[in-house]
């Protein structure tokens, strides 16, 4: 089955933050990662993302995180929202669009308002940026086909990594 995802990051503060997000980008497979605001500029060379995901995800800085819904995306706010729908029952869309709010506030009422679902993560608190949007993509994978394979294992491991159990 078609399968997108994209994400979108309300004004990011830290770079560390993004790199991060880049890297989870990478692993999980998602398609490009649009950002508002000047604070992200300098993430792009962050050492966080040490596999330099950012190369191969367009990762583009937009005006309105509005301006970039993709074509036939469902529109998902991951923020903690009175009414918000727990992440651990959310069933994914297949072509989606995650928007999350920064470090240092929350999503914009206006992008809430336009979501066709908001999801929250029952946490005794708030997450870090970074470990939200991991948690979620975690969350996506959990619930599809993803690959199983040893091939994969190989292929995502260190090249000094032959570990196998005996
Ligand atoms: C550190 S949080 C910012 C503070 C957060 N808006 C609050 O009200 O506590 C940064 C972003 O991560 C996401 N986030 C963090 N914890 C979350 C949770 N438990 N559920 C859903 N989103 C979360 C949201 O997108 C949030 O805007």
């Amino acid at each position: 089955m078609y399968s997108a995802v994209t994400i979108g990051l309300q004004n990011p503060k830290t770079a560390t933050n993004v790199a991060s997000i880049l890297r989870a980008a990478g692993c999980f497979g998602v398609s490009s990662v649009f950002y508002t605001g000047q604070r992200f500029r300098h993430a792009k060379e962050f050492h966080a993302d040490t596999k330099s995901f950012h190369r191969t995800i367009p990762t583009v800085g937009v005006d309105d995180l509005s301006a970039a819904i993709p074509k036939g995306a469902t529109i998902v706010g991951v923020e903690l929202v009175e009414g918000a729908t727990p992440l651990p029952v959310f069933e994914h869309p297949h072509n989606a669009y995650y928007m999350f709010g920064p470090e240092d506030g929350s999503l914009d009422a206006a992008l809430v308002d336009l979501c066709d679902h908001v999801v929250y993560i029952p946490t005794a608190n708030s997450l870090n940026l970074a470990a939200t949007v991991n948690v979620l993509l975690y969350d996506r994978m959990a619930k599809r086909d993803y690959d199983d394979s040893v091939e994969l294992i190989r292929q995502s491991r260190d090249t000094n990594n032959r570990l196998t159990l005996r």
